[in-house]
């Protein structure tokens, strides 16, 4: 195609398209700088492609998307009936019926019109049984499911309450409303929609990674997988990770509720009439609109550790990280050649700092397709791994689904014969562009496709490679306009079920991670599986973590990090971090300095940049910064076997490392709005600095008693107290009574116990598992108290505490 020929084309489509370009704008928020983007690509190769991949995609969707059909709302009706079912029963209405089925552990299932369970990407395996104490009994001229944990009521027109045992109301569906086509022939999936009402005091957490939280402000928040196309900031939504996971606190009690549906949709959260939101931004209503798919939905009641255990017990436990991928990880896109990274490896020796694990970017692949090695600038891959490995330094790679589609190229011409590229209804590949240029998609929903992709991971275990990165797995396609993804119509095979991208889309990583997760435990039985993931869907944890993504370079990126991690974390999603210095740019010294210092408390402790951004070594920022950032990382380091034992108590119980710090007082609502602090477990909290030049911070503290670790000063807690935070460090608390394993000076374990409260105990866990491999942990329980002016640490259940004592802050 000539550039002419494209610019009519683009013209052509803008024109035709008005109306639907016009929602991808506002969808995007892209404004007419899509249209100027377009123009511009014209002038390089890959920006003619993303416009022929845009106009493509635009006419495949236009020939191959079902028409739309008229719209007829439909409610359900009122009530004629039911019957009972173990675990609860069907109630029909007039024009619906609603499934209510408690299971076994707690989790409550609704489905609409014969929604039921399975089959579900998000559910870890076979639905878990019902509950055959929970009944189904008539309540007025409704009807209700009354179970250990939740009562359920389903009024007379069909809307939903949850109550807790003690009667306190903790959501109300109302009657949802579909929108259905005439007959299948007539297209238009069936959308609806449902409104709850959530207490006045509520709020709202989770829709996976959102900028803009922890706590989700009245708004919309779109469900739908989506690169932001560049650095994002935390206005921009949605971003790569979206699940319809809400994590709900209110006074009366923490629920979760999960809409188990994988199409595109929207949750609206706005103030609520009749005293509901406390505030002009506080959501009281969330309104979920959905474009199909069945409407099913989990709701989960209890304290925030009992939902988070309830719901990855339903979706999966999440998956053990191997110890290194505790430590500090350093990766940018374009280290360029293999010298380079020799030499920022060499400098974290040079420059005593410790370093776990280097990542290479796209740029080490042989023009960018992935699955092969550039052989000029990284030509010996295995031996540069082991060069490093002598260092105690792994290496990670990352991994984009696109394949390029060049006849002759390995990953191609097995991934044709094996039928695994998605294709469009006529049978033919779906083309798109990706960095390698005109490409072809796996489709992760097809148990062959994802066999055949998981064994490509034997040639990046042959290169020396231990963890993996997926990138780009929206997926992604760029377009100069439109939705940068697969064309809707894309068909995908659904496990068989067959439908297209419109159901595919958001389980697209998931499924990527899926295959990449069984690939290695079939290729390396001996090891766990490490691969972290920019996008996904509900139940992702079973696989391996997540990153934050572009998060844009500045004062506000930082912000929105903390937001992400927590946010993931209250999805089930525990192991994810930020790119410490942000994506894009130069950050200042001080900014990278506080970046670092956070996320030497996050699970995933990674500096990454993008190309030609500015450079993320330590040492780059003056002697100043490096001193800081030297004792950022030594400090984690010394707690290396503290977050060992979270990553085991999250594997086996979903609890997060990172926690909000309403975790153990879901009723304190002062805390309910702390965006800014975060509880590292049980032990620790940590109140970071995000304001440029702050040099102490207010901290609302949960009750108890906290010291500050710094000065061991102790606080009482339901206060808001305010801490130095020199430019050297964050304010970190520890919990008073708190046992934790550290790193000792001899490098062995050690056990710091933080004095107990006067008259009060405390203790901690301990988990020493396999570094890498699948031999079961070793659990240990300590317990502090005071005895005769002392602090005497004990193992619970008698016998030797095993390992030195270090008692903090006993004179406070
Ligand atoms: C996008 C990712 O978010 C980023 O981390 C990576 O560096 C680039 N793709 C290039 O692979």
């Amino acid at each position: 195609m000539d550039g002419a020929y494209l610019l009519g084309a683009v013209v052509g489509e803008v024109v035709g398209g008005v109306r639907d370009l016009r929602a991808a704008l506002r969808r995007q928020r892209a404004g007419s700088a899509d249209l100027v983007r377009a123009a511009r690509m014209l002038g390089s190769a890959r920006g003619r492609l993303a416009v022929r991949t845009a106009v493509r995609r635009r006419s495949v969707d236009a020939r191959d998307l079902p028409a739309a059909g008229p719209d007829r709302a439909r409610t359900p009706g009122l009530v004629v009936g039911a019957e009972p079912e173990p675990g609860g029963g069907v109630v029909r209405f007039s024009r619906a019926e609603l499934r209510v089925r408690v299971a076994a552990g707690g989790a409550v299932f609704c489905g609409w019109d014969g929604a039921v369970p399975l089959p579900s990407y998000a559910l870890a395996g076979d639905c878990p049984e019902a509950d055959p104490r929970a009944q189904l009994e008539p309540d007025g001229a409704g009807w209700r499911v009354v179970s250990e944990r939740i009562t359920v009521r389903i009024s007379a027109q069909g809307a939903v309450e949850f109550r807790t045992p003690g009667g306190l109301l903790l959501r109300t569906e109302g009657p949802p409303t579909w929108r259905d086509a005439a007959s299948p022939a007539e297209g238009r999936a069936p959308g609806w929609e449902q409104r709850a009402r959530l207490p006045a005091d509520a709020r709202v957490f989770g829709l996976g990674g959102r900028a803009s939280g922890p706590a989700l402000r009245t708004g919309r928040y779109r469900l739908w997988n989506t690169d932001p196309g560049g650095a994002f900031r935390p206005g921009d939504d949605p971003l790569s990770l979206t699940m319809p996971v809400q994590l709900v606190v209110a006074d009366a009690g923490c629920h979760l509720a999960f809409q188990d549906n994988t199409w595109d949709g929207e949750v609206a959260l706005w103030e609520g009439r009749e005293g509901a939101g406390s505030g002009p931004d506080q959501p009281g209503i969330c309104r979920l609109r959905m474009e199909g798919g069945p409407l099913r939905y989990w709701v989960i009641a209890g304290t925030p550790a009992r939902v988070l255990s309830g719901w990855t017990a339903l979706t999966g436990r999440p998956a053990l990280p191997p110890r290194w991928a505790l430590g500090h990880h350093h990766s940018r896109w374009g280290f360029g050649s293999q010298q380079e990274v020799r030499r920022v490896a060499a400098g974290y020796r040079e420059h005593g700092l410790p370093l776990s694990v280097l990542h290479l970017d796209i740029d080490h692949f042989d023009g960018h397709r992935v699955f092969t090695a550039d052989p000029r600038t990284f030509p010996d891959l295995p031996g540069l791994a082991e060069e490093l490995a002598g260092h105690g330094v792994r290496l990670v790679s990352i991994v984009d689904p696109a394949v390029k589609a060049e006849p002759g190229l390995a990953t191609y011409d097995g991934g044709a014969a094996a039928r695994a590229f998605v294709r469009d209804a006529r049978g033919r590949e779906i083309r798109g562009a990706v960095w390698p240029g005109e490409c072809v998609f796996p489709d992760f929903t097809d148990p062959a496709a994802r066999a055949w992709w998981g064994a490509q991971y034997r040639e990046r275990l042959d290169r020396g490679f231990a963890g993996f990165w997926h990138d780009m797995n929206e997926p992604v396609s760029f377009a100069a306009f439109g939705d940068p993804t697969l064309p809707l119509s894309a068909r995908h095979a659904l496990e068989g079920r067959g439908g297209d991208h419109r159901e595919a889309h958001n389980v697209y990583a998931l499924e990527m991670a899926r295959a990449g997760y069984q690939g290695l435990r079939e290729l390396r039985p001996q090891q766990r599986p490490f691969l972290f993931s920019r996008s996904g869907w509900a139940g992702m944890q079973r696989y391996g973590g997540t990153w934050s993504g572009d998060v844009a370079t500045g004062w506000e990126g930082l912000r929105a990090s903390l937001a992400l991690v927590l946010g993931m974390g209250l999805c089930g999603v525990p192991y994810s971090g930020p790119d410490v210095g942000g994506f894009s740019g130069v950050p200042s010294p001080e900014l990278y300095l506080r970046w670092f210092q956070l996320g030497a408390y996050l699970p995933l402790f990674r500096t990454h940049s993008a190309i030609g951004a500015g450079r993320r070594e330590p040492w780059e920022f003056g002697p100043e910064v490096l001193g800081h950032a030297r004792a950022a990382l030594e400090e984690r380091m010394r707690l290396l076997p503290y977050l060992e034992t979270l990553a085991h108590v999250a594997h086996r119980t979903g609890a997060p490392y990172v926690r909000p710090l309403w975790w153990k007082s879901p009723g304190d609502r002062a805390l309910r709005e702390c965006a800014d602090a975060f509880l590292l477990g049980d032990a620790l909290l940590v109140a970071p600095v995000l304001e440029e030049g702050a040099t102490s911070r207010q901290v609302r503290l949960p009750r108890g008693k906290w010291h500050d670790t710094a000065t061991g000063r102790a606080y009482p807690g339901r206060t808001t107290v305010r801490l130095d935070a020199p430019l050297g460090r964050i304010p970190v608390l520890a919990r008073a009574g708190a046992v934790l394993p550290v790193t000792g000076a001899d490098g062995r374990v050690e056990l710091e116990a933080w004095a107990p409260r006067t008259g009060r105990g405390g203790g901690g866990e301990v988990v020493v598992g396999d570094p890498e491999g699948w031999t079961a942990p070793r659990r240990e329980r300590f317990v502090s108290r005071w005895e005769k002016g002392r602090v005497v640490v004990e193992r619970e259940g008698g016998g030797e505490v095993g390992y030195e004592v270090r008692v903090r802050a006993a004179e406070a």
